[in-house]
């Protein structure tokens, strides 16, 4: 059975492109009889970012009621939070020690803040460790992830590899799994959609403020009776990757056709998300209500995830000569 892993940070609510791109491919491959599947809130990470403490255990619920709403089901699978497992800090420490430096000042998450030196700790310089001791310590296989983390999933086989080549076989060498159609979800204004660039689409809003945002998304100033170029237009590229291809189509037709304004397409894409996520919008809201019961499924998650950190932790502290010599 392959074993499929991924994690979320809880830097925020999660958005579109976090579902789309990473929470559904999961639940899907989830799903699949010979999966068995581990989904973690990656909420060591987030300190690289989220100074604040008071409200961190908060968005911890926002990810794993995400998680739930979108179908993940978390009594087959596990559904647990990073930093409930710690052991997860040692491993990262043993890889610390294998990550050659040039490798990390490689990575996007780093390099992207290096013109800016002064604001790079080395919690987000060792952010791709952390993230690999994440993966191998439960000996994955299969990584479900959006193609901004390819990099990242590169580093994790790296140094699976060097350590295994050197000691034997220790880590499993997991894969990612990046889904064509949806590879990078774009944000309301045509960039990536992400957290930390505020151009994101969360479709657990009231249904009010969740308008106002696809109202906001960027178009160019065609006038409605004139053609447009549907591939170009972010409402469009936003609409077909949550309905059929029929529904999608019939939008390009009418983008294409001209008659037809942004204003028409921006509702049809409104109408759409309320349709998609009308049950999970419910899950979420009842979960967010219900602290206690998100609390009670982290426990049982991180209960089950456990043997599986600690029996991997054991197989590296023997290798590298960690712990006191029997009697
Ligand atoms: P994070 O929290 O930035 O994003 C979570 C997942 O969502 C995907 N994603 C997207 N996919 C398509 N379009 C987008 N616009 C978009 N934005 C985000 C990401 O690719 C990711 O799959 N480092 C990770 C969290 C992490 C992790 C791990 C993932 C920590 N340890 C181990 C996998 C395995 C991160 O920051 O993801």
């Amino acid at each position: 059975m392959a074993r499929i892993l991924t994690g979320i940070q809880s830097t925020n609510q999660p958005h579109l492109g976090n579902i789309l791109g990473a929470i559904e491919p999961m639940v899907q491959l989830s799903n699949q009889l010979e999966h068995e599947a581990f989904a973690f809130i990656a909420d060591l990470h987030s300190l690289t970012t989220v100074k604040e403490g008071g409200d961190r255990r908060h968005r911890v619920h926002q990810v794993a009621a995400t998680w739930v709403a979108c179908g993940f089901d978390y009594s087959k699978n596990r559904l647990y939070c990073q930093s409930d497992l710690p052991e997860v800090t040692e491993l990262t420490w043993y890889l610390n020690c294998f990550a050659p430096f040039p490798m990390l000042a490689n990575a996007h998450s780093f390099k992207d803040k290096s013109s800016r030196l002064a604001d790079v700790n080395a919690g987000l310089f060792t952010y791709p460790v952390l993230m690999a001791a994440d993966i191998l310590g439960y000996d994955a296989h299969l990584v479900p992830v959006g193609k901004d983390q390819r990099q990242h999933l590169e580093m994790t086989r790296d140094l699976a590899g060097a350590f295994n080549h050197r000691y034997g076989d220790v880590f499993v060498v997991p894969e990612a799994f990046v889904q064509k159609d949806v590879e990078v979800i774009p944000g309301i204004d045509g960039q990536k959609m992400s957290k930390s660039y505020g151009n994101f689409i969360d479709v657990f809003l009231p249904e009010k403020s969740l308008r106002k945002v696809v109202m906001a998304i960027a178009t160019d100033s065609t006038p409605l009776e004139d053609p447009k170029d549907a591939e170009n237009c972010i409402v469009y590229q936003l609409f077909s990757r949550i309905v059929s291809a029929d529904r999608a189509l019939e939008m390009k037709q009418n983008l294409e056709a001209g008659g037809y304004g942004y204003g028409h397409a921006k509702q049809a894409l409104f109408d759409a998300l309320m349709e998609r996520f009308a049950e999970a919008r419910e899950r979420y809201r009842h979960l967010m209500e219900h602290p206690e019961e998100l609390e009670a499924i982290l426990a049982e998650g991180a209960s089950r995830a456990r043997p599986i950190l600690q029996q991997v932790l054991v197989r590296v502290r023997a290798k590298l000569g960690f712990g006191s010599l029997p009697a």
